[in-house]
C-alpha cells in the first residue's frame, strides 16, 4: 500500500477548468490557496478535448493545467477520462454502446455510455490511458492516477451480444466443462440444461424467474468484467510510472452494489471512495459512519481517502437537500473520524451549464460570498490543524461481516421475503452500536477474526463452507458470534442447505428451524421480554441453544425468536427476526458486555465517538450531532487539536452541532 506524496490530511475536490474560460483558472488557483486545498482531481471527463479524433491528440490544455496547479502548490491526482467516451468513438463503434436488460439499445450522450466487454472500448481506453501515462508519468504536480471515475456507476451490465461472448469466457474459466456448469446451476429444474456454451446468454428479461446461480454468476461477471478494464488501465500507468499510486473511487455508499469491492480493493494502491447522504434519510451521519467503517476495512484497516462528497445539494434525488448549519463540516470530520486522510468534493466550481449544473460545489454559484464558501475556508483550516492524525487507525474489536455475494443473493427473486434488503439489515445491526460508541470493523466471512471478540452476522444468506467454519472456529475458540436470520441458507451456488434452516450455522447455533414465516410489511409480533419484532420469523426449535425471547403472538407464539448457545469456548447467537430497535439495541448491549467489548467512550444521545490510533496517541473524534452542549470524560489530559486549547480536569465539552477532536497522548 502506497502512501500519499501530499502533507498531513489532504484536501480538495474534482476540478474541472475545461469548463470555463482560462481566465478563470487564476482565480480558481487563489481561491483555492485561501481555502488550503492540496490536491485536485482533474481530467476526469476530459476525453473528448483530449483526443478530438481518433489517434488525434492535444494535451496543451492540460499541460497548463497542470503547470498552474504545480506552481501553485497544489497537487494533482490525475484522472485518466475513460468514464466518458467522446462521440466520435460510438459514431465509429456503435457496437460498444450498452444494451439493457430488456434488449434495448442505450445511445450516447452522457457519460459511462459503453459495454464494459467492447473490444473497442477497451483498445481506445488503453490507447488514450497509454498517451496520458508516457506524457505525465514523471510530472512533478501529478501525486496520484485516478483511474477512471466511479466505475459500474451507470452501466455494471451489459446485455449485448459481445457481453454474452465474454460471460461465456468468464464462465469456461470457472467452470472448464458444462457439466460443472449444470450441476452449479441446477438447470434440470424448468428444463434449462445446456449442451453447448453458445446456448448460455446473460440474464436477459424473460417471463418468469431466471436461474438464481445463473443471476449470481452474471453479478459477478459484471463486477470481474469492470475490475479487469480497471487493471488494464492500471498496468499501463504502472509499467510508465511505477512509483505513482493509482486508485479508483469506489462508492461505499447506500444502494450501489454492482461491485465486489473485497475483490477490487487489494488492486488499488490507495483506496478512495466518493459517499452522498440520501435526502430521505433523518440520521445520515449514521450512513457515513458505517461507509467509512467498511471503507477503511476494504483498505485493511489502512487511511483511505474520501474522493468524493458534497458542500450541499446533489442534483440526482428527486428532491436535493442543502446542509444544514454545521453539516459541511461534522461531515467532512467523520470521514476523518472513521480513518479518511484525505478529504475531496464533487466538484470545485459549481457548473453553468450540463446535466450538474444544479449540484452544489466548494465556490457555489453565489461566489464567495456565500456560507458554503466561508465553510470550505474553515474548513480547510481545521483539516490542516489535524495533519497529525494522518496515518492513524481504528481499534475495533467487534466485526461484522459484510459479503457482497450475500448481499446479491439474498435480493434475488422468489425468495421467501421480498421485503429483506441486506445493507438495511446491516445498518439495522449497526445503529444501535453506532449509538453506544463502540467501534466496528468490517470483515469478509473468511477473514481472519482474531483481532475481535465478538463477530455480528446480519445477513448471511449465502456462506461458502469454509467460511462459514471460520465463523463458527471464532465462537469454538471463544469469540462471541451473533447471527442474522435466513443466514447460512444456501451454499456457495445458491443450493439450500439441507435438513434445516439455518443450515450452515444450525450446529454451532444449537438450533434448527423447519419451516419459515416471514411477516407482512407492517405486521409486528410481540415479544417475552419486552419489545416487538417484524420483517421475518421462523419456527426455531432448541437443540442447546437457549431461549433469550420469544413470541408472545403471531403464528409463533411461544416459539423462540432469539437464542443463545455455548459453544466451544466461545457464545453464538441467533437472531431469528428483526427486533424493534430499542431491543435489538439491548441484545447488542448484552453481547457485547459478555464479550468484553467496551465504547470507545460513552456519549450522550446525539454525540458520535470515534478513536483513531496512532503511534503514540490516541485521536477521539466527538461529533455532536445534537442541539445540546454535551460534557465527555477523556482518559487524560490533552489536547484539542481543533482550536489548539488544553484539555484538562478529565472532560471535555462539545458544543451543540461541533466537533472535538482530542489527541490523548498514551503511556
Ligand atoms: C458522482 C460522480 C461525479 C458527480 C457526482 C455528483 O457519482 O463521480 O462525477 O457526478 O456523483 O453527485
Amino acid at each position: 500500500m502506497s502512501t500519499l506524496k501530499v502533507p498531513g490530511i489532504a484536501y480538495g475536490g474534482d476540478y474541472n477548468p475545461e469548463q470555463w474560460p482560462e481566465e478563470v483558472w487564476a482565480e480558481d488557483v487563489r481561491l483555492m490557496r485561501e481555502a488550503g486545498v492540496t490536491m485536485v482531481s482533474v481530467n476526469i471527463f476530459a476525453w473528448a478535448l483530449l483526443e478530438p479524433r481518433e489517434g488525434e491528440y492535444d494535451f496543451s490544455r492540460l499541460d497548463r493545467i497542470l503547470a498552474l496547479l504545480h506552481e501553485n502548490g497544489i497537487a494533482a491526482d490525475l484522472a485518466t477520462p475513460t468514464a466518458a467516451p467522446p462521440a466520435w468513438f460510438f459514431r465509429a463503434h456503435p457496437d460498444a454502446l450498452p444494451v439493457d436488460r430488456d434488449g434495448r439499445g442505450l445511445s450516447y450522450g452522457s457519460r459511462q455510455t459503453f459495454c464494459p466487454s467492447s473490444p473497442a472500448y477497451r483498445e481506445a481506453a488503453l490507447r488514450i490511458t497509454g498517451e496520458l501515462a508516457a506524457r505525465y508519468a514523471d510530472h512533478p504536480a501529478v501525486v496520484m492516477w485516478h483511474i477512471h471515475n466511479e466505475y459500474g456507476c451507470h452501466n455494471a451490465e451489459c446485455y449485448c451480444d459481445e457481453s454474452a461472448a465474454a460471460f461465456r469466457r468468464w464462465l469456461r474459466v470457472k467452470y472448464d466443462d458444462l457439466a460443472a456448469l449444470n450441476a452449479a446451476w441446477g438447470t434440470t429444474f424448468w428444463s434449462q440444461w445446456y449442451y453447448d456454451w453458445d446456448e448460455i446468454i446473460p440474464p436477459r428479461a424473460t417471463g418468469a424467474v431466471p436461474n438464481p446461480t445463473h443471476q449470481l454468476d452474471w453479478r459477478r461477471f459484471c463486477s470481474d468484467e469492470l475490475l479487469s478494464l480497471y487493471k488494464a488501465e492500471r498496468e499501463v500507468l504502472r509499467e510508465a510510472a511505477p512509483s505513482v499510486p493509482a486508485t479508483t473511487n469506489f462508492m461505499v455508499m447506500y444502494n450501489f452494489d454492482a461491485l465486489d469491492y473485497w475483490r477490487w480493493a487489494p488492486e488499488l494502491d490507495i483506496v478512495s471512495n466518493d459517499h452522498y447522504l440520501q435526502s430521505a434519510d433523518p440520521e445520515s451521519e449514521i450512513d457515513i459512519a458505517l461507509s467509512g467503517d467498511l471503507v477503511r476495512s476494504l483498505a485493511g484497516g489502512r487511511p483511505w481517502l474520501l474522493m468524493e462528497h458534497s458542500t450541499g445539494a446533489v442534483n440526482w434525488q428527486p428532491v436535493n437537500r442543502a446542509k444544514n448549519a454545521g453539516e459541511l463540516r461534522r461531515n467532512a470530520l467523520a470521514h476523518v473520524a472513521r480513518g479518511a486522510d484525505g478529504i475531496a468534493y464533487f466538484q470545485w466550481r459549481a457548473a453553468k451549464a450540463g446535466a450538474e449544473q444544479w449540484h452544489s460545489a466548494m465556490l457555489p454559484h453565489a461566489g464567495t460570498d456565500s456560507q458554503i464558501w466561508r465553510d470550505v475556508v474553515a474548513l480547510g483550516a481545521d483539516l490542516k490543524a489535524l495533519a497529525e492524525v494522518r496515518g492513524s487507525t481504528g481499534t475495533a474489536k467487534v466485526a461484522i461481516v459484510w459479503d457482497w455475494n450475500a448481499w446479491w443473493s439474498v435480493e434475488l427473486a422468489s425468495q421467501p421475503s421480498g421485503e429483506v434488503r441486506f445493507q438495511d439489515l446491516v445498518r439495522s445491526w449497526y445503529e444501535p452500536l453506532w449509538r453506544a460508541g463502540v467501534a466496528v470493523d468490517f470483515v469478509r466471512p473468511d477473514a481472519d477474526l482474531s483481532a475481535y471478540r465478538l463477530v455480528l452476522a446480519p445477513s448471511l444468506y449465502l456462506v461458502d463452507d469454509e467460511a462459514a467454519a471460520n465463523l463458527t472456529r471464532f465462537a469454538e475458540s471463544g469469540g462471541t458470534l451473533a447471527v442474522g436470520f435466513h443466514s447460512g441458507a444456501v451454499d456457495e451456488n445458491c443450493h439450500v442447505r439441507l435438513g434445516g434452516y439455518p443450515g450452515a450455522f444450525r450446529k454451532a447455533l444449537g438450533v434448527r428451524t423447519d419451516e419459515l414465516f416471514p411477516l407482512l410489511p407492517g405486521e409486528s409480533v410481540g415479544l417475552s421480554e419486552g419489545g416487538t419484532a417484524g420483517l421475518w420469523s421462523e419456527r426455531v426449535h432448541l437443540a442447546g441453544a437457549e431461549a433469550i425471547t420469544s413470541y408472545t403472538s403471531g403464528p409463533l407464539t411461544e416459539v423462540p425468536a432469539v437464542t443463545r448457545h455455548p459453544h466451544g469456548t466461545g457464545t453464538t447467537w441467533y437472531v431469528a427476526t428483526l427486533p424493534d430497535p430499542t431491543t435489538l439495541a439491548a441484545l447488542l448491549d448484552r453481547m457485547c458486555t459478555e464479550a468484553g467489548v467496551e465504547p470507545v467512550r460513552v456519549t450522550p444521545e446525539g454525540v458520535e465517538a470515534a478513536l483513531r490510533r496512532g503511534a503514540d496517541a490516541d485521536y477521539l473524534f466527538l461529533i455532536n450531532h445534537g442541539d445540546r452542549d454535551a460534557e465527555i470524560e477523556v482518559s487524560c489530559d490533552g489536547a484539542e487539536l481543533l482550536t489548539g486549547n488544553r484539555v484538562e480536569g478529565g472532560t471535555v465539552t462539545v458544543p451543540a452541532g461541533d466537533v472535538v477532536v482530542v489527541r490523548e497522548p498514551r503511556g
